[in-house]
């Protein structure tokens, strides 16, 4: 069968779609997916033991729409594709904002083009999933999620400068700390209309500037824009900034700097980005002055915080944490440490579907 990896960003939230910088990785949580030829579309969840059976593809509203945009846009590329059943399988978190989604695409992109030899590369299988996810889905995300679920390589990050799609492997080495995910338990309802709406305001702050893309946008153009396009465009610039210094940091060995721009990232992505939540701010302001950094992650408004500690100082204090938010919102938080991953592969086994 086939596993393709969720993924965590390090740096670099809601630059993908403004032609900016990204910093993610692959982490050891998949979705599984086996295939098997057959005369109707079959789309099967082991989770959920959920089954979608069609004649013809059309929207389905759950989650095989993430495997039939991908059909539909392999097709673009490669003409018809004959049904198949699609088995899934996961361990990796849904809605905690890493990027299940993705995965999803890219285990079925990755899968037809092995079993049909369509020869895609990988950066082809991101774009196909990407478009998936545009054109089919209707999230306009930008490519960090599908880019990172098909090229990640095991103990490093992936420099990703949107603009151009150049990528970089970026050796991740914490020293004595570790990354570590805590999932708020809070879905993001409201994720999809505003994440598109954020992408609207930014292409309106563009026209306003008269720039084709954010990569011509500089400092000094912010005296041209107020209130609320300021601050979007302000979080552009500053997150952009935030990234090359945190590979900087990464090179040098300097961990400690980078958990202050995860800090002011998140700060960032509270106040001017206006992506974050309530009870996400909870458990970053909890965790200020206590860890070396911590911000949300992800699209936003819930999902997941990313922490940066040492796993004695993190142990210590997560149930302090998991105590007062059970008292304050009744969610139970769960966590876990974070161990990067490559990205999708296929492996020796199967689901004896
Ligand atoms: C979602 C999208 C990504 C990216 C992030 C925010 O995860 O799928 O493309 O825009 O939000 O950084």
């Amino acid at each position: 069968m086939y596993k393709a990896p969720g993924r965590i960003n390090i740096i670099g939230e809601h630059t993908d779609y403004n032609d900016g910088y990204v910093l993610p990785f692959a982490i050891d949580k998949y979705i599984y997916l086996d295939i098997k030829k057959s005369d109707t579309y079959l789309f099967h969840s082991k989770n959920s033991n959920q089954e979608i059976s069609l004649k013809n593809l059309m929207k389905t509203d759950t989650w095989a729409d993430y495997i039939i945009g991908v059909i539909l846009e392999l097709e673009k590329r490669a003409g018809k594709i004959p049904p198949f059943k699609f088995y899934i399988d996961s361990d990796l978190p849904i809605g905690a904002g890493l990027s299940s989604s993705a995965a999803l695409e890219i285990a079925a992109a990755y899968a037809l083009n092995d079993i049909l030899d369509l020869n895609l590369s990988l950066k082809d299988l991101a774009l196909i999933g990407w478009k998936a996810e545009n054109n089919f889905v209707g999230l306009n995300c930008g490519i960090m999620d599908q880019f990172t679920i098909a090229l990640a390589k095991i103990n490093h990050a992936l420099f990703i400068d949107t603009y151009t799609q150049k990528h970089e492997l970026i050796p991740l080495d914490l020293k004595d700390y570790n990354f570590y995910i805590i999932d708020s338990g809070i879905k993001h309802k409201l994720g999809n209309s505003e994440y598109n709406t954020r992408r609207n305001q930014c292409k309106k702050a563009l026209n306003k500037l008269n720039k084709n893309s954010f990569r011509e946008v500089a400092y000094e153009d912010l005296k041209n824009l107020n209130g609320l396009l300021f601050n979007r465009v302000k979080h552009i610039l500053d997150e952009n900034k935030r990234v090359l210094k945190t590979i900087e940091a990464l090179k040098n060995n300097n961990i400690e700097l980078i958990g202050n721009y995860l800090f002011e990232s998140h700060k960032s992505l509270k106040e001017l980005y206006e992506v974050s939540c309530e009870e996400i701010d909870f458990i970053v302001d909890f965790l200020k002055d206590k860890v070396l950094g911590a911000r949300i992650v992800g699209g936003g408004f819930g999902g997941s915080v990313l922490v940066l500690s040492k796993s004695n100082e993190f142990e210590m204090l997560i149930n302090e944490l998991k105590f007062k938010y059970k008292n304050k919102y009744n969610i139970d938080l769960s966590y876990f440490k974070v161990k990067t991953s490559n990205g999708v592969e296929y492996f020796e086994e199967d689901m004896n579907i």
